[in-house]
């Protein structure tokens, strides 16, 4: 296994983050115990980059995540986002107190505006620079950002930022590839990617002929058709990937593609199995 298959580092901060992390969409539907023990088991196996926002459950999300990182903060990069309905200025900086409460910490890795709205960019911005002088946030991004969006946070704020730009990446939807992340590859910009697994499970059924595919090169490696999806995404080294797990099996599953070595014609075979498509009007999200 490589360095860059278990940390690499996380755009312009310099840190060295989990490439494969645990999200927690809806990880409020599940029973509190079991999903904080799975995030836990995440943990111990490396998956130590945290994705919440203040949307998800209404802040349930994020004090799930309190008692996951108890006693455990500096092993974790914690992300969170505001919403764009309170990221004006004084909106943003009174979302993050609010998620530092509820998240029982003192500071956030990387905030993140979850997507662009009414709110002119200058003003969240002039909002996470003044968090970043205060020591609560330790860098920013955005969330969903097109590559012309990012243009006008990139010639607002300047060299270095954002940090990251987390957008919808799985096999069946590749758009990101054509322009964002070239854009990210570009300018040292982390690239999130969101809903890993994608909005359907047929890739991971081996009836299917996509499936299929997967199931094939997963036996090569003694491995899951899961963990191979994830370590094709990853084959960039700008990429993170946030699969977001409520059980300690489906944790460990996902921390196992760590391991995973897929060679140039396996790539290819899955680049071939799952095709980008053209270039598309608007960046797909959720
Ligand atoms: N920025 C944005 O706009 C945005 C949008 C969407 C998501 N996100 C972030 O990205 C994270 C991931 O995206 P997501 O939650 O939409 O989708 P996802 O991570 O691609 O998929 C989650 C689903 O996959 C299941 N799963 C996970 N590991 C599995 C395994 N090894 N075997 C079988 N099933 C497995 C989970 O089931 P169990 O829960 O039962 O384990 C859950 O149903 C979110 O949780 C959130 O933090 C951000």
């Amino acid at each position: 296994m490589t360095g860059e298959n278990t940390t690499r580092t996380f755009g312009p901060t310099g840190r060295r983050v989990a490439a494969i992390g645990q999200g927690s969409w809806r990880i409020e539907e599940s029973e509190a115990d079991s999903a904080v023990a799975a995030m836990r088991r995440g943990l111990d196996l490396g998956l130590t980059h945290l994705d919440t926002a203040e949307m998800y459950g209404s802040g349930a999300a994020e004090s799930i995540i309190a008692e996951a990182i108890l006693g455990r903060r500096d092993e974790v990069f914690l992300v969170s986002k505001v919403l764009p309905s309170n990221a004006s200025k004084h909106g943003t900086l009174a979302a993050c107190e609010k998620s530092l409460a509820r998240l029982r910490t003192d500071r956030l890795d990387c905030y993140l505006l979850h997507w662009r709205g009414a709110y002119p960019l200058e003003e969240t911005i002039a909002a996470f620079d003044r968090l970043v002088r205060d020591g609560k946030i330790l860098s920013w991004g955005v969330s969903n950002f097109d590559v012309a969006d990012i243009d006008e946070v990139a010639a607002i704020a300047g060299a270095g930022h954002p940090a990251c730009n987390q957008v919808l990446y799985h096999l069946q939807e590749r758009a990101i590839e054509h322009a964002v992340l070239p854009w990210c590859q570009r300018h040292g910009t982390a690239l999130v990617a969101y809903t890993p697994f994608g909005a359907s499970t047929s890739p991971f059924d081996a009836r299917t002929a996509q499936g299929k595919v997967l199931e094939e090169i997963a036996e090569a490696h003694r491995a899951t058709a899961r963990q191979v999806a994830l370590r094709f995404l990853l084959r960039h080294l700008e990429v993170f990937v946030i699969p977001k797990a409520s059980s300690i099996a489906h944790v460990a599953e996902n921390a196992g593609a760590a391991g995973v070595e897929l060679s140039a014609a396996e790539l290819a075979r899955i680049d071939a199995a799952f095709p980008r498509g053209r270039p598309r009007r608007g960046l797909p999200m959720i």
